[in-house]
């Protein structure tokens, strides 16, 4: 497992006013946000853009020292035995800056095993297995820039694998990439975890994707971890209204008025040749929307019920977190 606990993290920042003058500022990245990550499990930290997540990352993964706290990889810490700690962890972010574009998938892979102390016969073994298995095998020995942005994505996978790390930081990995490739890599994110008892750390921005990968989530805002749960606790915590969307054909004048008196909490829109009446309730009664449908003598073409997503709960949680309705 590792551990971070209660760690804290400033940047120390210059800002020019005027010609010749500096002013120092400082700004919080990380506020004492502790968390775990255990093997076989898939940990998605979430927030808004400059919440906190690289930061975080760059400290677990050893190339950011925390200010206070401490981050333990199975009970000791990880900055105290660096050449060990970097051949356990492995880390991919989105985009396609990490990797040699003039060298080939071989030669990048060479190298960057090269930095985990593998020697090359392990790094040529490793790379066949996880060439073949991720579909690069027959283009390992063209150079990077001639490969496409899922072909380089896909590239980079294998580059977080090839020490064989227990646990795994992915920052943003289906950034920019397009709807096939990145199914295709949330399966290979799934199977990793799974069937390599690798531990997994996500950020995305992307949250059907946290929703669907996720075992555990930390939502954090301005540094500091704001809420944690699985699916159903974060749910649960923000105690968040499901959406009951029922359909009409605009034939009559809808009586608003009872829908007000029935439904404290709805909102109407037309489009087409029909109104849309979306009614918000924590438990809403499908029986008794029908029923009083039915009074009113309007006939509903369907009728369904959406449960609360991760997007609400993000933005619900900081909304709250920072005091706003
Ligand atoms: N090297 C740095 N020097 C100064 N400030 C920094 C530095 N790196 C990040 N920050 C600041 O720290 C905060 C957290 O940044 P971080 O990159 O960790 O956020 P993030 O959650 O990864 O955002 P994003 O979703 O945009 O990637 C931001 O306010 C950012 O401006
Ligand atoms: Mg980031």
């Amino acid at each position: 497992m590792i551990e971070v606990k209660n760690v804290s993290k400033e940047y120390q920042t210059k800002k020019r006013i005027g010609l010749f003058k500096n002013k120092k500022t400082t700004k919080k990245a990380s506020n004492n946000i502790s968390l775990q990550v255990k093997r076989g499990q898939i940990i998605g930290v979430l927030g808004e853009n400059g919440a906190g997540k690289t930061t975080l990352i760059k400290m677990m993964t050893t190339l950011l020292l925390p200010d206070t706290g401490e981050i333990l990889i199975e009970g000791k810490n990880i900055n105290q035995d660096l050449k060990t700690t970097r051949r356990r962890i492995n880390m991919i972010s989105g985009g396609e800056r990490n990797l040699y574009w003039r060298l080939s998938a071989m030669e990048n892979l060479l190298y960057f095993g090269s930095l985990y102390g593998l020697t090359k016969r392990e790094i040529l073994r490793r790379a066949e297995i996880l060439l073949k298995e991720i579909g690069l095998w027959e283009e390992r020995n063209t150079p990077v820039e001639q490969f496409s942005k899922g072909m380089k994505q896909r590239l980079q996978i294998i580059k977080g694998l090839i020490n064989e790390p227990e646990y795994l930081f992915l920052d943003e990995p289906t950034l920019g990439l397009d709807v096939e490739i990145s199914q295709e890599l949330r399966k290979a994110i799934k199977n990793i975890a799974r069937k390599q008892n690798t531990g997994i750390l996500l950020t995305t921005h992307y949250m059907a994707e946290a929703e669907e990968l996720c075992d555990y989530i930390y939502i954090i805002d301005k540094g500091a971890v704001i809420l944690e749960g699985d699916k159903e606790e974060v749910f649960k915590a923000l105690d968040l209204e499901k959406e009951v969307i029922v359909i009409l054909q605009r034939k009559e004048k809808l009586p608003l008025r009872e829908f007000r008196k029935l439904f404290p909490d709805f909102t109407t829109e037309n489009k087409d040749e029909q109104t849309i009446l979306k009614i918000q309730s924590k438990t809403p009664d499908l029986q008794q929307i029908i029923k009083v449908l039915n009074q009113l003598n309007l006939s509903a073409s369907e009728i369904k019920v959406n449960n609360p997503t991760l997007e609400m709960a993000l933005i619900t949680a900081k909304r709250r977190n920072r005091g706003i309705k």
